[in-house]
């Protein structure tokens, strides 16, 4: 039975994932380096310091430099979620968390975002929340399962009972190396190794979800 659902940020709960795409573009574009929406969508649920890399493609870059383009994309960023309220969840966000919790399933946050806690605040949500961990929490990143299983300890739930809602391949990936049930949000293509993938959350029932999970096997 599922006692827990964990559920990503970006891409899932809101689609913050276009700003940090704005954000990435507009760097790229002062530093003059090609990148494009296609471009993004590797960049789906990878850290911060990953994504820089792999939009400078191989270009040598000092660390001090790296550092300052790091901080120049996140306050690109964090003045685009400044503008966030609750009209920016997407649909079926709301609904999905509030009937979560009145089927008695704790709800925990894993973002590997560092500015997670500030966007569910924005969207308030952030009492819904059981647990929350994000960016900070864990040194390693998705597709390592250590998000994941840090929320699921402080959510008091075995990780084989917890469900896990992303967006991203990688995280799908950090979802099952912690034994957990991996809710594919989204294209299909993009979902391959989920157990489940559904277009959006305004298509999840609670009840079937769990009927479902209830008849398969990990
Ligand atoms: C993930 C996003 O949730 O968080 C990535 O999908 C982002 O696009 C990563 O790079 C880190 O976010 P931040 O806000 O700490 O730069
Ligand atoms: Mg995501």
């Amino acid at each position: 039975p599922v006692q827990g659902a964990i559920f990503d940020l970006d891409g899932v709960l809101t689609d913050t994932s276009e700003l940090h795409y704005r954000a990435w573009k507009r760097l790229a574009d002062e530093a003059g380096i090609p990148f494009t929406r296609a471009d993004n969508e590797f960049l789906r649920g990878i850290p911060r310091r990953e994504s820089l890399l792999r939009i400078l493609k191989g270009r040598k870059v000092s660390e001090e430099k790296l550092q300052e383009m790091m901080e120049r994309k996140n306050q690109y960023y964090v003045e685009s979620i400044s503008l966030l309220t609750k009209r920016d969840l997407l649909p079926g966000a709301r609904s999905l968390l509030d009937s979560l919790k009145t089927a008695g399933i704790k709800i925990g946050l894993g973002s590997a975002s560092r500015n997670a806690l500030l966007v569910v605040e924005k969207l308030g949500i952030a009492s819904l929340f059981d647990a929350i961990a994000d960016g900070a929490s864990v040194v390693h990143q998705k597709p390592a399962p250590d998000l994941f299983l840090h929320v699921a300890g402080l959510l008091g739930v075995s990780a084989e009972y917890c469900a896990v809602f992303e967006d991203a391949a990688a995280g799908i990936e950090a979802a099952r190396a912690g034994g957990m049930w991996a809710i594919g949000i989204g294209p299909h293509e993009r979902l391959k190794n989920a157990h489940w993938v559904y277009p959006g959350l305004n298509e999840i029932s609670v009840t079937d979800l769990l009927d479902r999970l209830s008849g398969m096997k990990k």
